[in-house]
Protein backbone atom coordinates (compact mmCIF):
# COMPACT_ATOMS: atom_id res chain seq x y z
CA UNK A 1 0.00 0.00 0.00
CA UNK A 2 1.80 3.44 -0.76
CA UNK A 3 2.55 5.50 1.99
CA UNK A 4 0.27 8.33 2.74
CA UNK A 5 1.36 12.05 3.42
CA UNK A 6 0.57 12.04 7.07
CA UNK A 7 -0.17 15.74 6.68
CA UNK A 8 -2.83 15.04 3.70
CA UNK A 9 -4.55 12.25 5.22
CA UNK A 10 -5.15 14.15 8.67
CA UNK A 11 -6.23 17.54 7.48
CA UNK A 12 -9.58 15.90 5.76
CA UNK A 13 -10.92 14.16 9.37
CA UNK A 14 -13.38 16.04 10.38
CA UNK A 15 -13.76 14.34 13.80
CA UNK A 16 -11.69 12.28 16.48
CA UNK A 17 -11.54 10.19 19.38
CA UNK A 18 -8.59 9.27 21.13
CA UNK A 19 -9.25 6.95 23.79
CA UNK A 20 -12.20 8.67 25.23
CA UNK A 21 -13.08 8.44 28.17
CA UNK A 22 -16.28 10.23 29.87
CA UNK A 23 -18.20 10.40 32.90
CA UNK A 24 -20.88 12.87 34.36
CA UNK A 25 -20.62 14.08 37.94
CA UNK A 26 -20.38 10.77 40.11
CA UNK A 27 -21.41 8.83 37.70
CA UNK A 28 -19.89 5.38 36.45
CA UNK A 29 -18.00 5.82 32.90
CA UNK A 30 -20.38 6.58 30.20
CA UNK A 31 -18.11 6.39 27.44
CA UNK A 32 -14.93 3.82 27.91
CA UNK A 33 -11.89 4.15 26.06
CA UNK A 34 -13.64 4.96 22.54
CA UNK A 35 -11.19 5.94 19.67
CA UNK A 36 -12.77 6.69 16.37
CA UNK A 37 -12.09 8.35 13.31
CA UNK A 38 -13.99 10.12 11.17
CA UNK A 39 -12.89 11.43 7.36
CA UNK A 40 -14.54 14.29 5.43
CA UNK A 41 -17.62 13.22 3.46
CA UNK A 42 -18.38 10.17 5.44
CA UNK A 43 -21.97 9.21 6.09
CA UNK A 44 -22.15 7.43 9.60
CA UNK A 45 -24.94 6.10 11.79
CA UNK A 46 -24.50 5.67 15.75
CA UNK A 47 -26.03 2.71 16.78
CA UNK A 48 -26.51 0.76 20.41
CA UNK A 49 -29.22 0.14 23.12
CA UNK A 50 -30.67 3.11 25.16
CA UNK A 51 -28.13 3.99 27.60
CA UNK A 52 -25.07 3.13 25.34
CA UNK A 53 -23.86 6.90 25.45
CA UNK A 54 -24.56 7.81 21.88
CA UNK A 55 -25.87 10.85 23.05
CA UNK A 56 -22.80 11.72 25.28
CA UNK A 57 -20.67 10.98 22.90
CA UNK A 58 -22.39 13.36 20.13
CA UNK A 59 -22.42 16.11 23.00
CA UNK A 60 -18.73 15.48 22.95
CA UNK A 61 -18.78 16.47 19.06
CA UNK A 62 -20.30 19.59 19.17
CA UNK A 63 -18.58 20.89 22.30
CA UNK A 64 -21.17 21.12 24.75
CA UNK A 65 -19.34 18.58 26.79
CA UNK A 66 -15.09 18.19 27.34
CA UNK A 67 -13.84 14.10 27.45
CA UNK A 68 -12.85 12.83 31.31
CA UNK A 69 -9.66 11.45 29.21
CA UNK A 70 -8.29 11.45 25.91
CA UNK A 71 -8.93 13.93 23.82
CA UNK A 72 -11.62 15.13 20.83
CA UNK A 73 -10.65 16.50 17.64
CA UNK A 74 -12.85 18.78 15.66
CA UNK A 75 -11.45 19.58 12.17
CA UNK A 76 -8.06 19.28 13.41
CA UNK A 77 -8.06 20.82 16.29
CA UNK A 78 -7.63 19.50 20.21
CA UNK A 79 -11.13 20.83 21.49
CA UNK A 80 -9.57 21.07 25.19
CA UNK A 81 -6.67 23.56 23.86
CA UNK A 82 -9.30 25.90 21.72
CA UNK A 83 -10.21 29.48 22.62
CA UNK A 84 -13.38 30.89 22.64
CA UNK A 85 -13.29 32.31 19.50
CA UNK A 86 -11.51 29.09 17.55
CA UNK A 87 -14.30 27.17 19.51
CA UNK A 88 -17.38 29.77 18.03
CA UNK A 89 -14.94 29.08 14.67
CA UNK A 90 -15.74 25.45 14.72
CA UNK A 91 -19.42 25.36 15.99
CA UNK A 92 -20.77 27.22 12.97
CA UNK A 93 -19.37 24.51 10.75
CA UNK A 94 -21.46 22.15 13.00
CA UNK A 95 -25.27 21.47 12.10
CA UNK A 96 -26.88 19.70 15.21
CA UNK A 97 -30.29 18.39 15.46
CA UNK A 98 -30.90 17.60 19.30
CA UNK A 99 -32.64 14.62 20.32
CA UNK A 100 -35.06 17.27 22.31
CA UNK A 101 -35.30 19.47 19.61
CA UNK A 102 -34.67 22.68 21.43
CA UNK A 103 -36.57 24.90 19.53
CA UNK A 104 -37.25 28.72 20.57
CA UNK A 105 -40.57 29.10 21.64
CA UNK A 106 -40.23 32.61 21.82
CA UNK A 107 -39.37 32.83 18.26
CA UNK A 108 -41.30 32.75 15.08
CA UNK A 109 -40.55 28.91 13.37
CA UNK A 110 -38.62 30.93 10.37
CA UNK A 111 -37.06 33.22 12.96
CA UNK A 112 -35.87 29.86 14.80
CA UNK A 113 -34.70 28.31 11.62
CA UNK A 114 -33.13 31.43 10.18
CA UNK A 115 -30.99 31.68 13.67
CA UNK A 116 -27.76 30.03 12.56
CA UNK A 117 -27.92 31.80 9.47
CA UNK A 118 -28.10 35.35 11.64
CA UNK A 119 -25.56 34.11 14.07
CA UNK A 120 -23.12 33.67 11.15
CA UNK A 121 -23.70 37.03 9.73
CA UNK A 122 -26.18 37.09 6.71
CA UNK A 123 -28.78 39.72 6.54
CA UNK A 124 -32.23 39.00 8.26
CA UNK A 125 -34.56 39.33 4.98
CA UNK A 126 -31.91 36.66 3.03
CA UNK A 127 -31.62 34.29 5.98
CA UNK A 128 -35.77 34.13 6.63
CA UNK A 129 -36.20 33.66 2.83
CA UNK A 130 -33.75 30.58 3.33
CA UNK A 131 -35.42 29.84 6.46
CA UNK A 132 -38.46 29.48 4.33
CA UNK A 133 -37.44 27.49 1.41
CA UNK A 134 -36.09 25.06 3.71
CA UNK A 135 -39.78 24.96 5.86
CA UNK A 136 -41.62 24.46 2.59
CA UNK A 137 -38.63 21.81 1.71
CA UNK A 138 -39.74 19.58 5.14
CA UNK A 139 -43.41 20.10 4.30
CA UNK A 140 -44.59 22.77 7.03
CA UNK A 141 -45.23 25.91 5.37
CA UNK A 142 -49.37 25.62 6.19
CA UNK A 143 -47.42 25.58 9.94
CA UNK A 144 -45.67 29.06 8.79
CA UNK A 145 -47.17 31.56 11.77
CA UNK A 146 -47.94 28.64 13.96
CA UNK A 147 -45.58 29.00 17.55
CA UNK A 148 -43.30 26.46 17.95
CA UNK A 149 -44.98 24.68 21.20
CA UNK A 150 -48.15 24.20 19.42
CA UNK A 151 -46.09 21.79 16.71
CA UNK A 152 -46.45 18.43 16.94
CA UNK A 153 -42.90 16.15 17.96
CA UNK A 154 -42.69 14.95 14.60
CA UNK A 155 -43.44 18.90 12.88
CA UNK A 156 -40.78 20.01 16.05
CA UNK A 157 -37.95 17.42 14.69
CA UNK A 158 -38.93 19.22 11.18
CA UNK A 159 -37.62 22.34 12.19
CA UNK A 160 -35.15 21.23 14.22
CA UNK A 161 -33.97 20.12 10.83
CA UNK A 162 -34.48 22.82 9.11
CA UNK A 163 -32.14 24.71 11.26
CA UNK A 164 -29.81 22.09 10.93
CA UNK A 165 -28.99 22.70 7.47
CA UNK A 166 -29.30 26.14 6.74
CA UNK A 167 -26.02 26.82 7.41
CA UNK A 168 -24.74 23.84 5.12
CA UNK A 169 -22.88 22.45 8.15
CA UNK A 170 -19.14 20.63 7.41
CA UNK A 171 -20.75 18.40 9.84
CA UNK A 172 -24.24 18.04 10.81
CA UNK A 173 -24.49 15.57 14.12
CA UNK A 174 -28.43 13.63 14.25
CA UNK A 175 -29.63 12.61 17.41
CA UNK A 176 -32.48 10.26 16.45
CA UNK A 177 -33.13 13.06 14.19
CA UNK A 178 -35.89 10.80 12.61
CA UNK A 179 -37.19 9.27 15.60
CA UNK A 180 -40.79 11.48 15.96
CA UNK A 181 -41.23 11.11 12.56
CA UNK A 182 -43.58 8.20 10.04
CA UNK A 183 -41.65 6.70 7.07
CA UNK A 184 -42.23 8.71 4.29
CA UNK A 185 -41.08 11.82 6.59
CA UNK A 186 -38.03 9.78 7.70
CA UNK A 187 -37.41 9.04 4.01
CA UNK A 188 -37.63 12.75 2.70
CA UNK A 189 -35.29 13.86 5.73
CA UNK A 190 -32.76 11.08 4.85
CA UNK A 191 -32.72 12.08 1.16
CA UNK A 192 -32.31 16.13 2.27
CA UNK A 193 -29.21 14.44 4.64
CA UNK A 194 -27.91 12.11 1.69
CA UNK A 195 -28.15 15.17 -0.93
CA UNK A 196 -26.06 17.56 1.49
CA UNK A 197 -23.58 14.34 2.42
CA UNK A 198 -22.84 14.33 -1.61
CA UNK A 199 -22.25 18.08 -1.50
CA UNK A 200 -19.59 17.70 1.33
CA UNK A 201 -21.50 17.54 4.57
CA UNK A 202 -19.81 14.76 6.49
CA UNK A 203 -22.89 13.48 9.00
CA UNK A 204 -23.59 11.11 12.21
CA UNK A 205 -26.98 10.38 13.00
CA UNK A 206 -27.99 8.15 15.68
CA UNK A 207 -30.55 5.99 15.36
CA UNK A 208 -32.59 2.81 16.15
CA UNK A 209 -33.98 2.15 13.47
CA UNK A 210 -33.07 -0.83 11.37
CA UNK A 211 -35.07 0.01 8.44
CA UNK A 212 -34.10 3.47 7.80
CA UNK A 213 -30.61 1.96 7.84
CA UNK A 214 -31.69 -0.85 5.64
CA UNK A 215 -33.43 1.72 3.44
CA UNK A 216 -30.86 4.38 3.28
CA UNK A 217 -27.08 2.19 4.07
CA UNK A 218 -24.43 3.69 5.51
CA UNK A 219 -21.60 2.43 7.52
CA UNK A 220 -22.84 1.66 11.32
CA UNK A 221 -20.61 2.18 14.87
CA UNK A 222 -21.94 0.45 16.99
CA UNK A 223 -21.74 1.54 20.76
CA UNK A 224 -22.83 -0.93 23.53
CA UNK A 225 -22.10 -0.08 27.36
CA UNK A 226 -19.53 2.55 26.25
CA UNK A 227 -17.42 1.04 24.22
CA UNK A 228 -16.88 0.59 20.52
CA UNK A 229 -18.21 -2.71 19.14
CA UNK A 230 -15.76 -3.43 16.19
CA UNK A 231 -17.97 -4.26 13.08
N1 LIG B 1 -26.80 14.62 32.38
C1 LIG B 1 -26.53 13.39 32.83
N2 LIG B 1 -26.11 13.18 34.10
C2 LIG B 1 -25.82 11.93 34.55
N3 LIG B 1 -25.91 10.82 33.80
C3 LIG B 1 -26.32 10.97 32.52
C4 LIG B 1 -26.66 12.24 31.97
N4 LIG B 1 -27.04 12.06 30.68
C5 LIG B 1 -26.96 10.74 30.45
N5 LIG B 1 -26.53 10.07 31.54
C6 LIG B 1 -26.30 8.62 31.64
O1 LIG B 1 -25.29 8.27 30.71
C7 LIG B 1 -25.56 7.02 30.11
C8 LIG B 1 -25.57 7.16 28.61
O2 LIG B 1 -26.63 8.02 28.26
P1 LIG B 1 -26.87 8.54 26.77
O3 LIG B 1 -27.93 9.54 26.84
O4 LIG B 1 -25.57 8.93 26.18
O5 LIG B 1 -27.37 7.17 26.08
P2 LIG B 1 -28.02 6.93 24.64
O6 LIG B 1 -27.22 5.82 24.01
O7 LIG B 1 -28.11 8.21 23.92
O8 LIG B 1 -29.45 6.37 24.99
P3 LIG B 1 -30.87 6.56 24.19
O9 LIG B 1 -30.83 5.57 23.06
O10 LIG B 1 -31.88 6.19 25.22
O11 LIG B 1 -30.98 7.98 23.76
C9 LIG B 1 -26.90 6.54 30.69
O12 LIG B 1 -26.62 5.64 31.73
C10 LIG B 1 -27.50 7.81 31.24
O13 LIG B 1 -28.30 7.53 32.36
MG1 LIG C 1 -29.70 9.34 23.27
Amino acid sequence: MPARNPAVASSNIVAQLKAVTFSYRNTPNVLENVSLTIPGGEFRYLVGPSGAGKSSLLRLLFMDTYPTDGSVLLFGSDVQKTNAKERATIRQKIGIVFQDFRLLNNLSLADNVALPRLISGENLQVAREEALELIRWVGLDHRINSAPQTLSGGERQRIAIARAVINRPKLLIGDEPTGSVDDAMGDRLLTLFEYLNRIGTTIILATHSKSLIDRFPHPVITLEDGRLIED
